[in-house]
């Protein structure tokens, strides 16, 4: 079966997208006290993925280059709100990429030549990344017509959102029991 340059697109956009989405669940999850036991695997899992999410995405945008019904110039991939064909959404996957981009390369490359609190705050600039992407598949993509892929953007994004208020509530948890161990 051969693809459709489009058909490539919206492929790999969805495949980022997945990745993407895998890569901050398992890192949410890294914490958390249920799956201690599995800690390696965790990592491994949160880090290949989001490598994988960003080698798809840059295919995502290299493909684009070369489509013939809705050409994009590097230009306007690489500058937000350049590009001709839905500017604002077009924009949002650009800017996403960027902060993508900012956090794997400060993740695994950086690190270690890094503050250490700087290096967290920026690795939670993922979360945001992730919600303009999810905004720029939803308003730019032919597929959200379809029900079974608004079923995947829903139940992605509802387990994503899950798991980061578990995790926000736990912490917070943790913080009070420290506390009140401490005046005790
Ligand atoms: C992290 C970055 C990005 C992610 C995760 C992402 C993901 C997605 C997803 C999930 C779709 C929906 C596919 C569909 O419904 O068929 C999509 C479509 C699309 N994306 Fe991206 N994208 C990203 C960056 C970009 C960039 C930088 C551009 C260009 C400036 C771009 C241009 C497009 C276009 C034109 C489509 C529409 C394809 C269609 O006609 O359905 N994307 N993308």
């Amino acid at each position: 079966m051969i693809l459709s340059t489009w058909e490539w697109i919206r492929l790999l956009g969805f495949l980022a997208y997945f990745y993407f989405t895998i890569s901050i669940i398992f890192g949410l999850l890294r914490k958390s006290a249920f799956v201690k036991s599995h800690k390696n695997l965790i990592y491994h899992i949160h880090q290949d993925a989001g490598w994988l999410g960003l080698i798809t995405v840059i295919a995502h945008m290299l493909v684009l280059l070369i489509d013939h019904y809705e050409p994009y110039s590097l230009v306007e991939i690489l500058f937000p709100f350049s590009a001709e064909y839905q500017s604002l959404s077009s924009a949002l996957g650009t800017i996403a990429f960027y902060l993508f981009l900012m956090v794997i390369m400060t993740s695994d490359l950086w690190i270690r030549t890094m503050n250490r609190s700087l290096w967290k705050k920026l690795h939670f600039l993922v979360l945001p990344a992730w919600v303009l992407s999810l905004a720029h598949g939803v308003l730019i993509g032919t597929d959200t017509e379809n029900a079974l892929i608004i079923m995947f953007y829903v139940a992605s994004a509802g387990i994503t959102l899950l798991i980061l208020v578990a995790r926000t509530i736990s912490q917070f948890m943790k913080k009070v029991n420290i506390s009140t161990s401490h005046n005790n």
